[in-house]
């Protein structure tokens, strides 16, 4: 798909509507992880530079339509004005006479932060008078948050009816990574996909099944697998209700040109947590009280071997019960050799989803990879092969 960039417009004096994705992690009012802050600076800082009014807009977390004033966007004003070493007003509303009069002071090179856009039912509902509202504070559209890019709302589709809308650098960059990864990929392609719940990922599994040469399902959606071959799992979290579309993924694979791969042997444990003791059998020999809690020494191995055989690497979901230790091991050996690969100049590896961020920062990796997206449901409807309505919005 083609997109307008900030390289296709002149901002100079004009009132830009940068739509980011400020929906940031956090506890007791306190930003946890800075990351989205951080992923859309350039984007700012361009849009600065170039002497535009920038006007940011957001939503932050589900206060569904109503004002909720724990969910407000101020302490993001802050936040952004100490990334970026200079102040960022904020306006107590997105639209209406607050908004406005925010805008109206505003001078070439300044920056407003909005309030949140989820203040109003209208942004949820795509309300075209919202948006048309939300529209008329600037002259050009610019959206740089692909994470939220899988919602048809006002600020990320709607306004883009109003006003002429190009994609962010972040936006930019997330898109081109895509592309990178399934659109146009360098041959042969591997997707790992991981998590707990094969009823969440079905959508994305058969997609990639046409998409990619090697298939990696790992994480408790794979104990769903294992026990349609007849494999018994013990204890594991699995999905029984799943078995038969389990079989047809199965199927779909035997069909495809995609080899289907998955654990063949487990770390397990009679219960989850810390530091419990665990012990590493075949997939063949799960005791009835046991649980699988991560992929075994044997599959990192097995996995690890076929990576060497690919160019591209596509990965959403960890591998094991990441959060506790040492569950995390068999996604950190993974992540690792991942990254290894691609610093070598092997792979190409695009990762996304909010636990996969997760663990390959618990694997001190993430940097190392080629790309990872900072989207969690975006990227997962992306990879689904779903068209998202705020990319489609800004379609040259
Ligand atoms: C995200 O965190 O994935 C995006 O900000 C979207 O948030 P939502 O799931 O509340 O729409």
């Amino acid at each position: 798909m083609k997109f307008r960039t900030l390289d296709d417009v002149d901002v100079g004096g004009k009132r830009v509507l940068v739509r980011v994705d400020l929906n940031v992690p956090m506890q007791n009012g306190k930003i946890t992880d800075l990351s989205r802050v951080n992923r859309v600076l350039p984007t700012i800082r361009e849009l600065m530079q170039k002497q535009a009014r920038v006007i940011v807009c957001s939503h932050f977390d589900r206060p569904k339509g109503k004002r909720v004033p724990s969910l407000s966007l101020a302490p993001l004003a802050r936040a952004l004005g100490e990334a970026l070493g200079k102040r960022v007003r904020f306006a107590e509303d997105c639209i209406g006479p607050a908004a406005q009069q925010a805008v109206d002071v505003l001078r070439d090179g300044d920056v407003l932060l909005l309030e949140n856009t989820r203040f109003h039912s209208g942004e949820e509902a795509n309300d075209p008078n919202f948006a048309r509202e939300l529209a008329s504070l600037a002259e050009i559209y610019v959206n740089d948050a692909f994470s939220a890019a899988h919602r048809a709302h006002a600020s990320t589709e709607g306004v883009a009816h109003f006003l002429p809308a190009y994609a962010g650098r972040l936006m930019q960059a997330e898109l081109e990574a895509l592309h990178l990864a399934l659109g146009n990929p360098q041959r042969p392609v591997a997707a790992i996909v991981g998590g707990a719940k094969i009823s969440t990922k079905l959508a994305l599994l058969g997609n990639l099944l046409e998409r990619v040469e090697v298939l990696f399902v790992g994480g408790a959606m794979a104990n769903t697998l294992l026990a349609v071959q007849g494999f018994s799992v013990g204890r594991s979290l699995q999905e029984p209700d799943l078995y038969q579309a389990a079989r047809e993924i199965m199927q779909r694979a035997e069909a495809s040109k995609c080899s289907l791969l998955m654990p063949v042997d487990a770390v397990i444990a009679t219960e989850l947590a810390p530091h419990v003791p665990t012990h590493t059998v075949s997939v063949d020999n799960v005791p009835e009280d046991a649980m699988i809690l991560d992929i075994g020494p044997a599959t990192v191995k097995m996995l690890g071997e076929r990576l060497q055989t690919v160019r591209t690497v596509v990965w959403n979901g960890p591998l094991g019960a990441f959060e506790t230790p040492p569950f995390h091991l068999g996604t950190v050996a993974i992540a690792k050799a991942v990254a290894e690969a691609t610093q070598k100049g092997a792979l190409r590896s695009i990762a996304g989803g909010g636990d996969t961020l997760a663990a390959l920062n618990q694997a001190g990796v993430a940097e190392a990879f080629t790309y990872v997206s900072t989207a969690g449901g975006a990227f997962l409807e992306w990879l689904e092969g779903k068209t998202l309505p705020g990319v489609a919005a800004l379609a040259a």
